[in-house]
């Protein structure tokens, strides 16, 4: 199902918690980088960026960055930013399982369950259209949620009230889509009393490994991520 990512982010979930203002957002992103410091390579390739909090910590620690994102609210920030302190960092906005990207990386990251909006087949569409970006040796860093995990041991929330920048926001699940592979959710802004459909795509370490081994990715490293009821995997190109 088509999900209008830019409503989703104003409606339901809030892009600025995804922005360099965030301190929550830069303080985990600069944790997740000390933490996996040997697999950042000199040049490193964010999609799905957000607000490009990644760019600026790696930028202050010798990296060059590009970013990618789908979300004009994410990419207008991170570029307005960018200008306002003179960062060679660079934003491009796009669908990354469409849109061609210049230029060869030594990491690519792929942060904060951004997976979430990703099938299975947009995620080997991804695979495709960034297999030009990635050289042997190259690595993979990403996190995600695993959601059949989460459902075989009940801890769907099927119902959910939760406060985002102090509005109520109700979201209910409305149904699976099992030939996708989709949660279909639907999210109502009380204070906005406005609607939006959302999406999230069922991944767990059995369906993404294999994947990522058919595309010529090795796994390297698996570890919990509690933040996300899921996994930091990083693989490498053979
Ligand atoms: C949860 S945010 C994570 C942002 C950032 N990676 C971080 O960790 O702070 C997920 C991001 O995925 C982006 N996104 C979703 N579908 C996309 C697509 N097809 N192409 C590029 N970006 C996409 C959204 O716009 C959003 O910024």
């Amino acid at each position: 199902m088509k999900v209008n990512i830019k409503k989703f982010y104003r409606i339901s979930e809030d892009f600025k918690r995804y922005l360099v203002s965030d301190k929550k957002r830069f303080n985990s992103l600069k944790k997740l980088y000390q933490s996996n410091k040997k697999y950042f390579g000199k040049k490193i390739l964010d999609i799905a960026c957000g607000g490009g909090v990644l760019g600026f910590i790696l930028e202050q620690k010798g990296h060059s960055y590009v970013g990618i994102d789908i979300n004009p609210d994410m990419i207008n920030s991170a570029k307005r930013y960018a200008r306002e302190i003179k960062s060679k960092n660079k934003f491009i906005i796009g669908d990354v399982t469409k849109k061609k990207i210049a230029g060869k990386f030594d990491t690519i990251t792929f942060l904060g369950n951004s997976l979430a909006h990703f099938t299975t087949f947009d995620f080997v569409d991804l695979l495709e259209n960034i297999e030009s970006n990635t050289h042997k040796g190259t690595y993979f860093i990403i996190d995600y949620r695993d959601v059949v995990t989460i459902l075989f041991e009940k801890k769907w929330k099927e119902r959910m009230i939760e406060k985002k920048r102090g509005e109520k926001v109700l979201s209910v699940t409305k149904g699976f889509d099992s030939k996708k592979g989709e949660i279909i959710k639907e999210v109502f802004n009380e204070a906005q009393k406005k609607k939006v459909k959302f999406v999230h795509a069922v991944w767990a370490p059995f369906i993404l490994e294999p994947i990522m081994n058919l595309s010529g990715w090795k796994l390297v490293k698996r570890k919990p991520a509690p933040y996300w009821q899921g996994w930091l995997e990083v693989y490498k190109k053979r």
